[in-house]
Parts: C-alpha cells; sequence; structure tokens
C-alpha cells in the first residue's frame, strides 16, 4: 500500500498543520480504520509536525479511533521524561512540593468530606480532580476570619454559602448544624487562633460530564489559614474595571466562577492600584471583585449601593448596624443603601472598600478623580476601628467560640 504519510508530504496544502488541513484529517480518519501503523522515515517539517527537540518524527503512530482527536504519537522518541509513580511516591512528592514551596499563608488544618475527616497535613490538602467543582467551576464557597479563637460572623457567612448552594442547584451532604460543627472543629484542630477559614460545597467527583447527575455524593471541603498580618488602613486607589460584571443571577452567587473577579483585580494591579470597580449594566456603582464599596456623601450620609445585583456582603451589612453608633454621636447623619451614580461617588467626602479580606479600607482616588481631600476618610478609619472591636468583642451573635 502506498504510504499516505508519504504522499502527504508532497501535498501542496502540506505547510499547514493536520488540525487546520480538514483534508488531511479526513485522509487520517480514512487510514485509521484500515491500519493502526505506518513506520516510514519521513520529514515532516514541511507539515510542521515537531517533538520538542525538532527532530523529524521517525515512526508515526496513528491511534485508530473514531473520535475526532487523533493523536500521532512517535514510539521511538521518549515522550517526555515525566516518571510513573506510585501512590507513595506521589504523596513525598507533594510533601517536597509543599516544603519548598512555602508561601506567605500556612494552611493549619483541612477537612473533607471525601476522606470524612480533618488532616493537619498540607500535602493531603487536596480535591480529587473529577469533582464537578474543579472542570465545571460548579461550587460555592464562603469564609469566615478567625480572630482570639472566635469565629467572626460564621453564622451570616454560613447562611449565606447555603443561599448559594441553593442558587447554584448544588444539594447538601449534610445539614446545616452538622456543617456548623464540622467547621468549628476544623478551626479547633487546626488550633489557629487568627486567621481565617474557607470551605466549599459541591456536587462532589463523579465524571466528566456537563451534568452534575453522574456524581455521587455532594461535597463539603474546608481549609484553616493562618495570618497574623496586621489591618492595613492606608488610603489607596481604584480604577474603573474594564472587565465585565457578572450579570446578577451569577454575581449574587458566591460561587467558584471567580474568572471576571480575578481579571479585575489584575487590570487594577497593571494600572497600578488595589483594585477595580464594577458598574451594572446601568452604569451604577455596583462592587469590587471581592469588596463592597461605600461612600460618605457631602451630606455626611454612609452610603451604599443595594445589593439587589451584586454579592450580599456580611462585612458590609455588619458595617451599615454599627454605623447607627456615628449617627447617634453625631458623627453621621445618616445611613442609606440606594443606587450609586459615578458622579456622585467620585464627588463623595470618603470612599472605601468593606470586606472580609479588607475589613474597611479608605480609597484616596478613583480614576482621575482624588476623592475628598486626598487623604483617609475619618469616617472610614472610625468604621475600621469599630469592625476590628466587633470582631475581639462583639456580640455571641457574631462572634463563636472555638474550643480547642
Ligand atoms: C464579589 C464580592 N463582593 C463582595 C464581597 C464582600 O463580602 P464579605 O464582606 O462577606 O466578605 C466579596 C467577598 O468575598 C466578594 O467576593
Amino acid at each position: 500500500m502506498p504510504s499516505l504519510l508519504a504522499s502527504m508530504v508532497s501535498l501542496p496544502a502540506a505547510t499547514k498543520t493536520a488540525s487546520e488541513n480538514p483534508h488531511v484529517l479526513a485522509k487520517l480518519h480514512d487510514h485509521s480504520h484500515k491500519s493502526n501503523v505506518v513506520s516510514r522515515n519521513i520529514s515532516f517539517s514541511g507539515l510542521g509536525f515537531f517533538n520538542s527537540q525538532h527532530k523529524p518524527l521517525r515512526e508515526i503512530r496513528i491511534l485508530g479511533s473514531s473520535n475526532h482527536n487523533e493523536a500521532l504519537v512517535d514510539s521511538t522518541a521518549p515522550i517526555s521524561d515525566v516518571p510513573l509513580l506510585s501512590c507513595l511516591e506521589a504523596i513525598e512528592r507533594l510533601k517536597t512540593s509543599r516544603e519548598t514551596q512555602k508561601g506567605k499563608q500556612q494552611f493549619l488544618a483541612m477537612y473533607s468530606s471525601i476522606f470524612g475527616g480533618i488532616t493537619t497535613d498540607p500535602a493531603a490538602m487536596v480535591i480529587p480532580i473529577d469533582d464537578h467543582m474543579i472542570h465545571r467551576g460548579h461550587g460555592v464557597f464562603d469564609t469566615a476570619a478567625i480572630m482570639d479563637g472566635y469565629l467572626y460572623e460564621l453564622d451570616q457567612h454560613l447562611d449565606r454559602i447555603l443561599r448559594s448552594a441553593s442558587m447554584a442547584k448544588i444539594e447538601l451532604p449534610y445539614d446545616r448544624e452538622r456543617i456548623r460543627r464540622i467547621l468549628i472543629q476544623t478551626v479547633s484542630a487546626s488550633k489557629c487562633r487568627k486567621g481565617s477559614l474557607r470551605y466549599w460545597l459541591s456536587p462532589g467527583p463523579g465524571d466528566f460530564q456537563l451534568s452534575p447527575s453522574g456524581c455521587h455524593q455532594p461535597a463539603l471541603y474546608a481549609v484553616v489559614i493562618q495570618d497574623q498580618s496586621p489591618f492595613d488602613s492606608k488610603g489607596i486607589k481604584v480604577i474603573t474595571s474594564s472587565v465585565p460584571i457578572k450579570p446578577p443571577q451569577f454575581a449574587t452567587v458566591k460561587s467558584v466562577n471567580y474568572l471576571p473577579n480575578v481579571l479585575s483585580r489584575m487590570e487594577a494591579e497593571e494600572n497600578g492600584a488595589y483594585a477595580a470597580i464594577w458598574l451594572d449594566g446601568e452604569g451604577l456603582v455596583a462592587e469590587g471583585p471581592n469588596m463592597n464599596v461605600a461612600f460618605v456623601t457631602k451630606d455626611k450620609e454612609l452610603l451604599m449601593p443595594n445589593f439587589d445585583n451584586i454579592l450580599s456582603g456580611c462585612t458590609a451589612k455588619r458595617v451599615l448596624t454599627l454605623a447607627n453608633e456615628l449617627v447617634r454621636e453625631g458623627k453621621l447623619q445618616g445611613v442609606q443603601v440606594r443606587n450609586v451614580t459615578v458622579d456622585e461617588g467620585k464627588k463623595s467626602n470618603e470612599m472605601m472598600l468593606i470586606g472580609s479580606g479588607v475589613l474597611v479600607r479608605p480609597v484616596i482616588q478613583w480614576d482621575e478623580q482624588v476623592i475628598g481631600d486626598g487623604k483617609e476618610g475619618p469616617v472610614a478609619l472610625i468604621l475600621l476601628s469599630l469592625i476590628i472591636e466587633d470582631m475581639k468583642s462583639g456580640p455571641p451573635t457574631v462572634r463563636v467560640p472555638v474550643p480547642y
């Protein structure tokens, strides 16, 4: 039989790669049904088929399959030098990798419903690759700060993750009370007294299909991260995000689909800013990529965009309550949650970012516009100290003790 591949090199169209060339692919398909292996010493330079050392491939195996992703494999040249590892060897390497890549953050404990327990070994803090959350982004998450051995606003965050799970049509692996107990026990096992707890709900492992119907059992994961860094009150600059905001159906769910949020944050960093602010479909002020925004108006009112189309921030809601104290003291004239225009925001006396990560962070510049007098606003600084005080000595509704 004449060599199909040898004849292919003389084709004028052969300067394209096979995937670009439907004619070549069609012939490969035809051929693969008849014979699985073609051995020839042929140069594929004209086709652009090289191995990593740019040597011409000598023996080409055509893997017979009805699949369109036909693979060409050189069986004589080593594909790569990746070792095949036993389970124990893989775990050893995971440990080494963790030790050599120690970052600023330390992971003190992880719960996984997959192994049904808590581990304090970072090498074992892994999630199955077939979890629907990994390859389809079908998962929800939330956090809670750990301060002086207490979980801050655990119940508020727990309510939100259950709401997110319901909106993402993710069933719960356990009831609310059991999830709550597991989260507290994970923090207890970690011995962490200052840091954060992050947790995820997903349909769990199953198959790689789009539908979660092949996922057998919903999963819960939680990790405790130590964080001893002090809170920062230095004024920061923000820009308006050019990355589109998520539509309300998705922006109101705290799902693991944070690609727009990540790109928005990167855009800010590329422009020497701390965060990029999203405007909604009508051009009104919405939120930051992982925080809410608030203003102090010319009339000395605390003003926050309403939460209809954005994530309902637990910290922002708490700030609204704590701000009433400032109203009583006459430091604020009132508190309002309503639509906020960009013009109103940029002309405000103060602007601030609010969230579990930043707590309350004064903004001193938005795009080219200096906010207020260009210094950290006094209301933002007071609200920051009120939140920290609340974390340290607030009422039992916001502080859950961890039994270590
Ligand atoms: C998109 C978005 N908005 C707002 C917030 C602030 O929410 P919270 O105060 O509950 O952390 C977050 C924080 O996770 C967020 O991701």
